[in-house]
């Protein structure tokens, strides 16, 4: 490991808005985001894939009656997800460690409200749909953390991921209330939220990519 990344996991280990390998509440924190960690009972709202943490950050400060939980594999990333959130004074935000696989080790049946996804890998190789973070696989885990009504959100700029992800969604049972668009900042849908760009949404949209959004409710 770099020494930069080093520094930057040992940093992680200091904050308190980080849950990673090592720290107590890695291993105590399902079904407990709410009692152990927010000492609240508000709403917890998860980004999966959350890189830097824009989405996490912008919409904690967006609402700051919500909880925000960030999750991504990559410590260096949520590094900085995380130290904005301390710098802005953020409370209602913590940002975990782990692979979006383990998820049901780390939140309880029904513990969440909502889950966005933020320009996930699109993974366009044959060989690589089942890691598609939109695979039927964790759609069944998205299903068992979110409470019966609760919200799944994708942003994309990937044509071939969001249709992919539409004709899932079209097979699945027990979906309500779904709404698409392949060209988010063309369409009637805009808010405060929709408009929060990630890294990776900047980069697309520089490239000339429009970005797709849907969103649907678990019954
Ligand atoms: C293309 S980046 C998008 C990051 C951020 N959401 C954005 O829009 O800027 C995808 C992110 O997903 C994370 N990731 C990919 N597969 C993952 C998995 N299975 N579990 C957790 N994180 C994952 C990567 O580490 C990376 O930060």
């Amino acid at each position: 490991m770099s020494r930069q990344k080093l520094k930057k996991f040992a940093e992680n280990q200091a904050r308190t808005n980080v849950i990673q390998p090592g720290k107590e509440l890695f291993n105590q924190i399902k079904g407990g985001w709410n009692e152990l960690y927010f000492k609240n009972t508000a709403p917890l709202i998860l980004e999966l894939g959350c890189g830097r943490g824009e989405y996490t950050v912008g919409m904690a400060c967006l609402n700051p009656e919500n909880n925000y939980v960030g999750v991504d594999i990559k410590g260096d990333r949520i590094w900085k997800g995380s130290k904005t959130a301390e710098h802005e004074g953020l409370s209602n935000v913590a940002f975990l460690r782990t692979q979006v696989q383990s998820l049901d080790n780390f939140f309880a049946p029904d513990e969440a409200d909502e889950i966005w996804l933020t320009f996930p890998d699109p993974r366009p190789k044959k060989r690589d749909i089942k890691r598609r973070m939109t695979h039927p696989r964790f759609m069944d885990i998205y299903r068992r953390l979110l409470k019966s009504g609760g919200k799944l959100h994708l942003k994309t700029d990937n044509d071939q991921l969001f249709q992919y992800t539409l004709e899932i969604v079209l097979e699945m049972t027990g979906v309500r209330a779904l709404t698409a668009t392949d060209n988010l900042y063309q369409s009637r849908l805009m808010d405060p939220v929709l408009e929060i760009r990630t890294h990776y949404e900047v980069l697309f949209a520089k490239q000339g990519f429009s970005i797709k959004y849907l969103s649907f409710e678990f019954e």
